[in-house]
C-alpha cells in the first residue's frame, strides 16, 4: 500500500458516502478533515491531563502545562524557530491578523502606508482597513494581472519610506497564486517595513522556514492542516512582539495588577490573554507531527500531480476558464461558460463530490475580475489520483446537464 494510501485510511470521515456516492472531498482549503492522531490527542487529552495551565501546582495542572507548551516548541521546529516564544497562540489565522493589525496600528501616523495585495482574503484586508481608521493610515493594493499574478513592477513602486507595513498572502485561497513573499519580504525591508505573511493556505501544502523568508510576522491556522477549528498562530519576531502592545487584556497576560496599573507578561503569554484552546494546542502539534512523518516535499509533489491531472481533466471541457497562473498550488478556481457556479457546485454535490463555490471571501478579488465567483477544488494530501478522475467526469457531466 503507497504511503498515501495508508496515511488516506487514518481519516474516519473521508469513509462516507453522500447522496449514495463514496465522498470525494475537495474543499480542503475551506478546512481539512481530521487524523485518528489529532482525534487521539484531542480525546487523550480530556481524558488523562484536562486543567487549566500556568495556575495550578497540581498534577493535572503541571501535566497540561507541560503538553501545551511541548507543543509550542514542537510546532515551532516545524517553523525552524529556535525561540518556541515567539510563537503566540491564538484561535486561527484570522485572529493572528486581527492581533497584527491592532498591535502595529498603534505605531501608525496619519499618512502612513499599509500594501496589501488583490488577491487577499477578507481576513487580510478588514483588519487593515480598521487599522487605517483608528490611526488615519492609507491602504494601497498591489495589482494583479490577467493570469492572478502580482503586478512586481508596480510593487517596487509602491514601495517607499511611507509604507510602514506590508501585509501579504503566500498562496491565494481563490486561485491558488504563489507570491514570491521571500523577494517581496526582502524589497519592504529595504525600505523599512514590517512584512506580515497570510500563510493559511501555505502551510498546509510546503515546507516552510521562517528563517529563510525572513518576514516579521506570520500567520497560520490550524484547521487547514489536519487539526481542529479554534487554534492557529501568530509568528513574530522577539524584538518586534516585545515592542508591541499587548492586545487583549486578562489573566495570564500579566505581571502585576493593581486598581492603578498593570504590567505585562514576557512573551509569549503576554499575547494570550485568558484561558487558551489547550486541547488545540495539543492537537495542532499532532497534526504537524502526522505531516512531518510523511514529508512536507513528498505532500508538495503529491499534491501537485493531483492538481496537473485535475486541470488536465478540467481543460478538455467545453467553455472551460481556470483562473490563477499555471503553477498555482493548493486551489483550482474555473468557472464554465453559460453555467452558475452555485448550479455546478449543487450537482456535483448530488454526486458525492464536495467542492467550494463563490467568491471564496475575496470579494474584491472577484470584482477585479468581472466575475460574483468561481468553482473552486483544493486538495489535501489524502487527495487520490481516482479521485480526480471522478471529479473530472462529474464536472464533465454536469456541464452537459446544465447546458
Ligand atoms: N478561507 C477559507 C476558504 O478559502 C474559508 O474556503
Amino acid at each position: 500500500m503507497s504511503k498515501f494510501q495508508d496515511a488516506r485510511d487514518q481519516f474516519p470521515l473521508l469513509k462516507v458516502h453522500v447522496n449514495g456516492s463514496q465522498l470525494v472531498y475537495l474543499d480542503n482549503a475551506a478546512t481539512t478533515q481530521k487524523p485518528l492522531a489529532v482525534l487521539d490527542a484531542s480525546r487523550h487529552y480530556y481524558e488523562t491531563i484536562n486543567a487549566n495551565i500556568h495556575r495550578g501546582t497540581h498534577y493535572l495542572a503541571r501535566a497540561a502545562t507541560e503538553a501545551y507548551e511541548l507543543a509550542r516548541q514542537n510546532i515551532a521546529s516545524h517553523f525552524g524557530v529556535s525561540d518556541p516564544a515567539e510563537l503566540i497562540f491564538t484561535s486561527g489565522c484570522t485572529d493572528s491578523i486581527n492581533l497584527a493589525a491592532h498591535c502595529l496600528a498603534s505605531r501608525l501616523h496619519p499618512g502612513d502606508e499599509i500594501l496589501i495585495s488583490t488577491l487577499e482574503h477578507h481576513s487580510n484586508i478588514v483588519p487593515w482597513q480598521m487599522a487605517c481608521q483608528r490611526s488615519r493610515a492609507v491602504l494601497k493594493i498591489i495589482p494583479c494581472n490577467e493570469c492572478g499574478e502580482l503586478d512586481q513592477n508596480a510593487f517596487q513602486q509602491m514601495l517607499s519610506e511611507r509604507v510602514k507595513i506590508v501585509a501579504l498572502t503566500w498562496i491565494s485561497n481563490a486561485f491558488g497564486t504563489v507570491n514570491p513573499v521571500k523577494e517581496m519580504t526582502r524589497a519592504a525591508h529595504e525600505h523599512g517595513a514590517v512584512v506580515m505573511i497570510d500563510a493559511a493556505q501555505a502551510v498546509p501544502h510546503r515546507g516552510v522556514s521562517l528563517a529563510d523568508i525572513d518576514c516579521d510576522l506570520f500567520a497560520f491556522s490550524g484547521h487547514k492542516i489536519y487539526a481542529p477549528t479554534g487554534i492557529g498562530a501568530l509568528w513574530g519576531k522577539r524584538e518586534l512582539l516585545e515592542s508591541l502592545p499587548p492586545y487583549r487584556g486578562g489573566g495570564e497576560m500579566i505581571k502585576e495588577v493593581t486598581f492603578d496599573h498593570t504590567t505585562f507578561n514576557d512573551l509569549p503569554f503576554k499575547y494570550e490573554a485568558g484561558t487558551p484552546n489547550i486541547e488545540g494546542a495539543i492537537a495542532l502539534a499532532a497534526a504537524f507531527d502526522f505531516v512531518d512523518a510523511l514529508g512536507m516535499d513528498e505532500i508538495h509533489r503529491h499534491e501537485t500531480s493531483l492538481m496537473r491531472a485535475a486541470e488536465e481533466r478540467l481543460t478538455a471541457i467545453e467553455g472551460m476558464r481556470l483562473f490563477g497562473p499555471a503553477d498555482r498550488c493548493g486551489a483550482l478556481s474555473f468557472a464554465i461558460e453559460n453555467i452558475h457556479a452555485y448550479d455546478l457546485g449543487t450537482i456535483l454535490d448530488q454526486m458525492g463530490v464536495a467542492v467550494r463555490t463563490g467568491h471564496h471571501c475575496c470579494q474584491p478579488l472577484m470584482k477585479r475580475f468581472g466575475i460574483s465567483g468561481t468553482t473552486r477544488a483544493s486538495f489535501a494530501l489524502y487527495n487520490t489520483p481516482e479521485e480526480i478522475e471522478r471529479f473530472g467526469d462529474c464536472v464533465a457531466r454536469a456541464a452537459r446537464m446544465l447546458r
